[in-house]
């Protein structure tokens, strides 16, 4: 989808590169990460940041950039961090490694009346995450804030051209706000990002991507899916919404999900698959096997059921693409399973796979989803995994453990909603432990099954940390589960943070 960029944010590898991005829209600002390399390529934006990143500019294969195309651009240029430093060596500065890097808060101070640091305070907290510093900077270039110490932290190296030593992307920086707003003040393009108005381009956009050919769309209830389904809907294109069952669904899911569409207006084809996938998974307990199977068995039924694929629609957001470009994390090998096995690839390279959400942020996709009218209940949804219950039963799966589970997730769940705690957790989850042990029943001994409830707070899923319920409600829901569900004896509720431990149990 071609959309032009007001600003360009070009992405030199900081862990901080996608919030920028954020803070922009934000701002109002439509906002797009580009790589050093295919600058060139985006249509000609009217301001350009520059972000940090790990590596040194005295490297000797340190990310580069085309300055003199860069220059030659005219606009407001805003370099942070590696950003700063490469822009001062690139006028002419030096850069020299520090040694040790300096991390976390400081002071900062503006010096003289920089348009950049306009209404801000004559000292307020910056966070720092750096090494090279700049020790001599280029002629015509003036410091325009400092460190406590008295570092020079901000330069202005020409009237629009400025670099900053501090992440004002990141809310540590208590002003970095007013810093990003101070810079857009400069660019010559008012604000006019806001969902109403992307809402409009990403409909005609699909319309015109989309023609005339029919769309085949793979729901699951989640949030992106169903958003993707209802933009498509709208775009007013050749729709087939797709939903495989996969016995793998949690208590009552499918019917929630069929009623979703019902209310939505949308068709939803919804196919039966659940013998299909239990009976490719009975009796295998390696965990990647059972996810291999389940993916190829989705994969098999999803392209059976829609027949002959002319254009296929995926749900992809925005940290989706940037991760599978940049880096080989966890969130890109999760999609790698998911949205790139060999079929769906061959239809990328002939150009029939379209990511209408794929410019977006969660968030945004969850905001685009409130302006189509789709309930609450569905945009604020934790996240469940594709392969279902299968990754929340390790070992072998089988009918009566999933029963187990469901019972015991849908009692966890209505508590969680009743007690005002769903929508503060990140996931939270019943699943089954592969071990029996002895209890007491009446006056028998039992030898049963056991449930992990998990709960965890995380921001992006790589890192998690439990939940600290109080302890009457943990008492409340493990005596109702006891009490009610057949074929256990115990309930642990797991204390493990990611890592080491993963949120799903497989
Ligand atoms: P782990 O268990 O790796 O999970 O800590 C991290 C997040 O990813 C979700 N997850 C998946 N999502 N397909 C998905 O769409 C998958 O195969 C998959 N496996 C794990 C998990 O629920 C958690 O939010």
């Amino acid at each position: 989808m071609d959309i032009s960029p007001q600003i360009a944010v070009i992405d030199f590898g900081s862990q901080y590169t996608q919030l920028i991005v954020r803070r922009l829209r934000e701002a109002g600002y439509f906002a797009k990460l580009c790589h050093p390399d295919n600058f060139k390529q985006v249509p000609v934006p009217k301001g350009v940041i520059l972000s940090g990143g790990p590596r040194s500019v005295s490297d000797e294969d340190a990310p580069d950039i085309d300055f003199d195309y860069l220059r030659g651009l005219g606009v407001p240029i805003l370099g942070i961090c590696y950003g700063m430093q490469l822009l001062n060596k690139k006028h002419g500065g030096r850069v020299e490694p520090g040694t040790t890097r300096e991390y976390g808060p400081a002071e900062f101070r503006p010096e003289g009346d920089s348009v950049l640091f306009d209404k801000m305070s004559g000292s307020s907290q910056i966070w720092m995450s750096h090494s090279d510093t700049c020790t001599q900077l280029p002629e015509g270039a003036k410091v325009i804030g400092r460190n406590e110490e008295g570092v020079p932290v901000a330069i202005q190296l020409s009237e629009n051209v400025f670099g900053i030593q501090f992440h004002p992307e990141v809310t540590h920086s208590h002003e970095g706000k007013v810093v990003i707003e101070n810079f857009l003040s400069l660019v010559d393009d008012p604000p006019r990002f806001n969902m109403d108005s992307f809402k409009e381009i990403l409909i005609n956009s699909v319309r015109r991507e989309v023609g005339e050919r029919e769309v085949v769309c793979g729901v699951s209830g989640g949030v992106d899916s169903t958003v993707l389904a209802v933009l498509l809907d709208r775009a007013g294109v050749k729709l087939r919404a797709i939903y495989v069952d996969n016995g793998l669904m949690r208590m009552d899911e499918t019917a929630e999900v069929v009623g979703q569409f019902k209310k939505l207006g949308i068709k939803l084809e919804v196919i039966d698959a659940g013998s299909r996938f239990l009976g490719a998974i009975a009796g295998i307990d390696d965990p990647e096997e059972k996810r291999r199977r389940i993916g190829n068995v989705f994969v098999d039924v999803f392209f059976d059921a829609a027949d002959h694929v002319e254009l296929l629609a995926q749900g992809t957001l925005y940290p989706d693409v940037i991760e599978s470009a940049t880096s080989g994390s966890i969130a890109s090998t999760i999609k790698t399973h998911h949205n790139r096995v060999p079929r769906i690839l061959e239809l990328q390279e002939q150009g029939r796979v379209i990511e209408p959400l794929a410019e977006l942020f969660k968030d945004e996709v969850r905001a685009l989803g409130e302006s189509f009218g789709i309930a609450r209940d569905i945009l604020y949804r934790h996240p469940f995994p594709g392969p279902g219950l299968g990754v929340r039963v390790p070992g072998e799966v089988t009918a009566a453990k999933l029963k187990i589970v469901r019972e015991g997730d849908a009692i966890f769940m209505r508590h969680l909603k009743e007690s005002g705690w769903y929508d503060k957790v990140w996931q939270a989850y019943c699943g089954l432990l592969p071990i029996k042990t002895v209890g007491v029943k009446g006056d028998e001994r039992s030898y049963e099954w056991a449930v992990s409830l998990r709960a965890v707070t995380s921001e992006d899923a790589m890192t998690a940390d439990w939940v600290e319920f109080p302890p009457e409600l943990l008492r409340r829901i493990s005596n109702e589960i006891l009490n009610n569900v057949k074929g256990i004896n115990r309930v642990f509720y797991d204390v493990s943070t990611k890592p080491p431990a993963s949120i799903e149990l497989e």
